[in-house]
C-alpha cells in the first residue's frame, strides 16, 4: 500500500474545525483524537463533534479513542460517521469482541499500543483488526518529540503481520515529521499521523504532500 498521511486535528484551531479539515483536502484520512481526561490527562471532543465533522468534510475520519471503557463508547463513533475507530488495548475489557463490533457496524477496527505496551501478548488479536497503531509518544498531547525506542516495536509488529499473512495497516502517531518519517517507514509503518508537522506548517496541504514523498524514499 502507498504511504498514507493522516493529519491530526489536535493541532488545528478547534474554533474553525470545518475549515481546518478542508485545509488538508487530499489527505487520506483525518485523524481525530478523542481524549477523556481519564485515560490521558487531556480533554478534547466527543461524538457530537465527530458527527458534525463527518458532515463537514469528504475526507474519511480516523478516530483515535484515548478513553477509558472503549467497549462502551467506540461503537457510537462508528454511528457518528467514523470510517476507522482505534481503541487502546490497555483500556479495552474485551478487545476481540470490540473489534468485531466495530467491523460489524461498518468501520475499520484498530488497536493502539502506548510506547511501553508490548505487541507480543496481542499477537492473536491481529486477524481481528484492520490496523495497529504504535504510539511513538506518550498519548495525550501534540507537539512532543518522537521516541526512537518505539522503532523496534514497529519492526516487530510488521514482522508479526507478515508471519500471519495479514493485510493490516501499521500506523504511527506522535512526533512524526520530515525528520522522523523515513525512520518509521523503514521500520514498516505505512500510515502516518502528523499533527504539528501539518497544522504548524504555513501550507498544510503542501506539508501532507511533502510528508508523503518523504515516506516513499
Ligand atoms: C497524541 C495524539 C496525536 C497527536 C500527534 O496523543 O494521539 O495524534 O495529535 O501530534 P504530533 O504530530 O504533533 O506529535
Ligand atoms: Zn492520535
Amino acid at each position: 500500500m502507498a504511504a498514507q498521511i493522516n493529519p491530526s486535528i489536535l493541532s488545528a484551531d478547534f474554533a474553525r474545525l470545518a475549515d481546518e479539515a478542508r485545509a488538508v483536502d487530499g489527505a487520506d484520512w483525518l485523524h481525530v483524537d478523542v481524549m477523556d481526561n481519564h485515560f490521558v490527562p487531556n480533554l478534547t471532543l466527543g461524538v457530537p463533534v465527530v458527527e458534525s465533522l463527518a458532515r463537514a468534510t469528504d475526507t474519511p475520519l480516523d478516530c483515535h479513542l484515548m478513553i477509558e471503557d472503549p467497549d462502551r463508547w467506540a461503537p457510537q463513533y462508528v454511528e457518528a460517521g467514523a470510517g476507522s475507530v482505534t481503541f487502546h488495548v490497555e483500556a479495552a475489557a474485551a478487545p476481540v469482541r470490540l473489534a468485531r463490533e466495530i467491523r460489524a457496524k461498518g468501520a475499520r477496527a484498530a488497536m493502539a499500543l502506548k510506547p511501553a505496551t508490548a505487541i507480543e501478548p496481542y499477537e492473536e488479536l491481529l486477524p481481528e483488526l484492520d490496523m495497529v497503531l504504535i504510539m511513538t509518544v506518550e498519548p495525550g498531547f501534540g507537539g512532543q518529540s518522537f521516541l526512537d525506542l518505539t522503532l523496534p516495536k514497529i519492526r516487530r509488529t510488521r514482522e508479526l503481520i507478515g508471519r500471519h499473512g495479514l493485510d493490516l495497516w501499521l500506523q504511527v502517531d506522535g512526533g512524526v515529521s520530515a525528520a522522523t518519517i523515513e525512520r518509521c517507514a523503514e521500520a514498516g509503518a505505512d500510515v502516518f499521523v502528523a499533527g504539528s508537522a501539518v497544522y504548524g506548517a504555513e501550507d498544510p496541504a503542501e506539508a501532507v504532500r511533502s510528508l508523503r514523498d518523504s515516506a516513499r524514499k
